[in-house]
């Protein structure tokens, strides 16, 4: 059976790689990974191909034993592994509780190389992989500190994984997309401190990213970056300074 995985299927990007990935003649089934089962279930509605809910906690390592059995007990080629879950805060690093930043850290990393590692004896040539990373990817990033620094992890893990899997047909694409239109900034607002970070040049439409990554995966592209202001910003990184960038990002959010 040839199978698509989507972690952080009930979410705004993550649902959108079930809808498209419906839309491929050579998937016979999506497994959305996420942990609100009512949502899971829903996602069938969204395409033809069937989908499996598969409740797991990313953020609890007995997940990935799960995962694990799942995958010896079905034995599926895994044509595309999408590690999309995760997690941010916005607010001084301190704000949030222990507990909630060890859990981002197991979400937005430990499960990704999890998955990674137990999805590899079903990955065949021609799979792709694609792990949602971020344009806070590039550079460091006062007040989203933590959850830029899990990415900076996921892109840089994901476009050397790529080149490890290549002799194996086997591709790692690390989306990174600029701010997208989801539920994100619900979660990302949810914590003791002041609403911070307030300032949002563009919104993108998880539609267009979703497509976007695809395409680029299917390409063999180690890196997925959506739009002219997202691809202008990877530049000015690259070629500022990482301290003055700091200053205009914080300029820009008015907390300097
Ligand atoms: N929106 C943006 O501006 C933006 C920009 C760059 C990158 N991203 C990245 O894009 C990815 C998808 O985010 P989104 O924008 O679609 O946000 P979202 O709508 O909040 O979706 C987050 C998804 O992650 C899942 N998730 C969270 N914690 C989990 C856990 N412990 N175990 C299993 N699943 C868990 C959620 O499912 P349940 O709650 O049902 O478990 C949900 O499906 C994330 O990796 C995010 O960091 C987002």
């Amino acid at each position: 059976m040839k199978i698509a995985i989507v972690t952080g299927a009930t979410g705004g990007i993550g649902k959108e790689y079930v809808r498209q990935l419906g839309q491929k003649s050579d998937i016979d089934e999506i497994w959305a990974v996420a942990r609100r089962e009512e949502q899971l279930k829903k996602l069938g509605e969204l395409t033809s191909v069937p989908v499996r809910p598969v409740m797991l906690d990313l953020s609890d390592e007995s997940a990935y034993e799960e995962f694990g059995a799942l995958l010896q007990e079905e034995k599926p080629d895994i044509r595309y592994l999408i590690n999309n879950a995760g997690f941010g805060k916005f607010c001084r690093t301190e704000e949030v509780d222990e507990k909630t930043c060890m859990r981002m850290i197991d979400v937005n990393c430990k499960a990704v190389v999890a998955l990674c590692l137990r999805a590899l004896p079903y990955l065949t040539p021609g799979s792709k992989v694609i792990n949602t990373a971020s344009a806070s990817a590039f550079q460091p990033l006062p007040y989203i500190n933590l959850y830029g620094s899990t990415k900076v992890f996921v892109r840089n893990f994901s476009r050397a994984l790529n080149r490890e899997w290549k002799s194996r047909g086997i591709t790692v694409t690390a989306v990174c997309p600029y701010w997208v239109k989801t539920d994100f900034f619900e979660t990302a607002h949810q914590h003791e401190g002041n609403r911070i970070i307030t300032k949002y040049e563009v919104l993108y439409d998880p539609r267009d990213v979703v497509k976007k990554a695809l395409r680029d995966a299917d390409k063999g592209r180690d890196m997925s970056a959506l739009g002219l202001l997202n691809k202008a910003q990877h530049v000015a990184v690259k070629l500022l300074p990482q301290s003055l960038v700091m200053d205009m990002w914080l300029r820009r959010q008015k907390l300097s």
